[in-house]
């Protein structure tokens, strides 16, 4: 049995272990996948412990993806892009690889779950965070016809489209000066955690827009209820999101893509 596990604090929330276990089974891989919670200041340590005692793999929440970031030996490029890393995984060569599943993760959410058209379409991200950070390369990818960033702190909305530029075509607005209207809404702020909804304008959606909150909690989230009140079509959360971020870390390390829509459909249900 291979020791798989995710480090963070807080971590007693995580619904990793829980998913990683459902695609174990499914895949027939024989490995552990426990949560680790780390105190602020031993976050190196712990991961060297975790590896040096015979562990295969490791994810990463909060607050650690930049320090996870920071000493891996090698970066794939979309953890490079991001400057952040939520998976590693310790080669054979002993080498500690650090990826970012987070935005494809969401990509593949609304491409393959919500049936989510990307390409030729205007999509807004609303936040300038390292969530926002860790998804602007895999949406770009899809060669949406316009991405705008916005976000209460508006320079560093500016900051982070400059950084993109060179991916395709991104730009940054303030929030009081929005003047396109999208097929795509997608809240990457920490607002939805205060029970907040970032200040925008009321005609932000196109016919048949839809909003996206990589956010996710039982009840339906301030931002997808607000979206849904100014004519959103529809409103998901990041629920999909979370499985298929999951997905992808489990398939760098075992090699095996799970399926994703029973343990989606299974904790939506719980
Ligand atoms: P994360 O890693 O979750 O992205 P972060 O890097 O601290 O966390 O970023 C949080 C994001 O949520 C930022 O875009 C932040 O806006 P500011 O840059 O202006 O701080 C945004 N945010 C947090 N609380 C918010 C609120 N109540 N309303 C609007 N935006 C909020």
């Amino acid at each position: 049995v291979e020791p798989y596990a995710v480090m963070g604090n807080p971590i007693k929330h995580s619904r990793s272990p829980h998913i990683h276990k459902a695609f174990a089974m499914q895949t027939d891989q024989e490995i552990s996948y426990t949560s680790i919670l780390v105190p602020e200041d031993d976050f190196q340590a712990a991961v060297r412990r975790f590896f040096a005692e015979g562990g295969k793999g490791l994810n990463i929440t909060v607050p650690f993806k930049q320090q996870a970031y920071e000493i891996s030996d090698e970066l794939s490029e979309r953890a490079q892009r991001a400057k952040a890393v939520n998976t590693l995984i310790l080669r054979s060569d002993g080498c500690l690889v650090g990826d970012n599943t987070d935005g494809i993760g969401m990509v593949r959410d609304i491409m393959h779950n919500h049936d989510g058209r990307l390409a030729n379409k205007k999509i807004l991200v609303v936040g300038a965070g390292g969530a926002v950070r860790g998804v602007l390369a895999p949406l770009l990818a899809e060669n949406p016809a316009l991405l705008v960033i916005c976000n209460r702190t508006a320079e560093k909305a500016f900051h982070l489209a400059e950084e993109f530029q060179h991916l395709g075509r991104i730009e940054a607005q303030p929030i009081s000066k929005l003047n396109h209207t999208f097929n795509w809404v997608i809240n990457g702020t920490a607002a939805s955690l205060a029970g907040e909804v970032p200040p925008l304008p009321e005609h932000l959606f196109e016919a048949h827009g839809r909003a996206y909150d990589m956010m996710y909690s039982k009840q339906q989230t301030p931002f997808n209820a607000w979206a849904l009140q100014h004519g959103a079509e529809k409103a998901y959360d990041g629920l999909g999101m979370l499985v298929e971020q999951a997905a992808e870390s489990f398939r760098l390390w075992r090699g095996v893509m799970p399926s994703t829509a029973s343990v989606i459909a299974d904790m939506r249900a719980a």
